[in-house]
């Protein structure tokens, strides 16, 4: 099995030819630098200062030329050939986070939550640990590569995992997913991953906001902070957006959680009021960052934020957040493509 030298550390650790640098090194507890885990952010960046590696994406569009010049590859797409020593800049953050594993698991529930969003519950070979906030990458049968979604409950000895995932218009993944495996069927899962997670050791009241599959990293932050006796004096604030009223979901497993309506609030918001054929909605119109500023106005430096969703309400919370001046450690969200 290949060995990985980390140049200038003293560290070194084994890599599995059908392993990528990244994330042999986070499962031998180092940490190793990454956010996508898909090629498209470049945040994995190495230097091959020695060895060969082959590349799952060779055409990553993290990747550019100037970096190929320099002998960098993408940590996250890159296996090892033979032998190799890197150069990386190793962060702190595998002191936290579980080590993430490669691991099968079954499908063992299915349940629809709105039209085109579904609830997928998982058993693994032993418990789930992760943290709330976190995600799996999967391997589907038939899919080549590798697709991140995020788990909504909580980890547990329970061995379970589910996740919240929309449905992708012509998307492989969720195609597969939703229409062609069964109950008992077998997935290759890996992880966690995400640096998005909660962190109980902030004292702030806490906001969340999502739209689309990004309700199930926030769900799961929410379930954490709602049943954890340590932050019972904690209030959270959960917007969720959707482009019609068939989007709307969530406020259900909310109102299960204790707490709700006196410390736990739900405000969800539909941008697209005339998809509201029936004329039912009663609730706010416009964006969900929009509804999270009008609600909390000034006051958003003195919490803090998960969210989770499709990139360009993504961009738009972030975009918010600095503007408001909310420091960029009480800012928590990992990015999809
Ligand atoms: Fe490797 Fe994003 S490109 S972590």
């Amino acid at each position: 099995m290949p060995t990985i030298t980390i140049a200038d550390t003293g560290y070194s650790y084994e890599c599995p030819h059908d392993d990528t640098l990244t994330r042999a090194g986070l499962r031998a507890g180092l940490g190793m630098p990454y956010e996508c885990n898909v090629g498209c952010c470049g945040t994995c960046k190495v230097e091959l200062m020695e060895g060969q590696v082959e590349s799952a994406w060779p055409e990553a569009p993290a990747l550019n030329d100037r970096d190929r010049k320099r002998q960098r590859v993408l940590g996250c797409q890159s296996r090892p050939v033979s032998d190799c020593t890197i150069k990386v800049r190793l962060t702190d953050n595998a002191a936290t986070a579980p080590r993430p594993r490669r691991f099968k698991g079954r499908l063992a529930a299915i349940g629809d939550l709105t039209h085109d969003i579904r609830e997928f519950r998982f058993r693994g070979d032993a418990p789930a640990q992760f943290l709330p906030g976190q995600y799996l990458l999967f391997r589907l049968p038939g899919v080549p590569g590798q697709r991140a979604y995020s788990m909504s409950n909580v980890p547990d000895d329970s061995g379970e995992w589910h996740f919240q995932v929309k449905r992708v218009p012509g998307g492989r993944c969720t195609g597969t997913l939703f229409d062609v495996l069964r109950i008992g069927g077998e997935v290759d899962l890996d992880g966690p991953y995400g640096h998005a997670y909660l962190r109980t050791e902030s004292p702030r009241d806490i906001v969340c906001i999502a739209g689309g599959s990004g309700l199930s990293p926030v769900m799961s932050i929410a379930r954490a902070v709602m049943r954890d006796p340590a932050l019972a004096n904690r209030k959270l604030h959960f917007f969720y957006g959707g482009r019609g009223p068939a989007d709307i979901c969530g406020e259900d497993m909310l109102q299960a959680l204790p707490g709700y309506g006196q410390r736990l609030f739900f405000y969800p918001a539909v941008s697209m009021p005339e998809l509201d054929t029936a004329g039912a909605w009663q609730g706010r119109v416009g964006y969900v960052h929009e509804h999270a500023r009008d609600v909390l106005g000034t006051d958003l430096p003195r919490y803090e934020f998960y969210f989770a969703g499709p990139p360009p309400m993504a961009m738009a919370v972030q975009r918010m957040l600095i503007q408001a001046r909310v420091p960029m450690s009480q800012i928590h969200f990992d990015q999809f493509f």
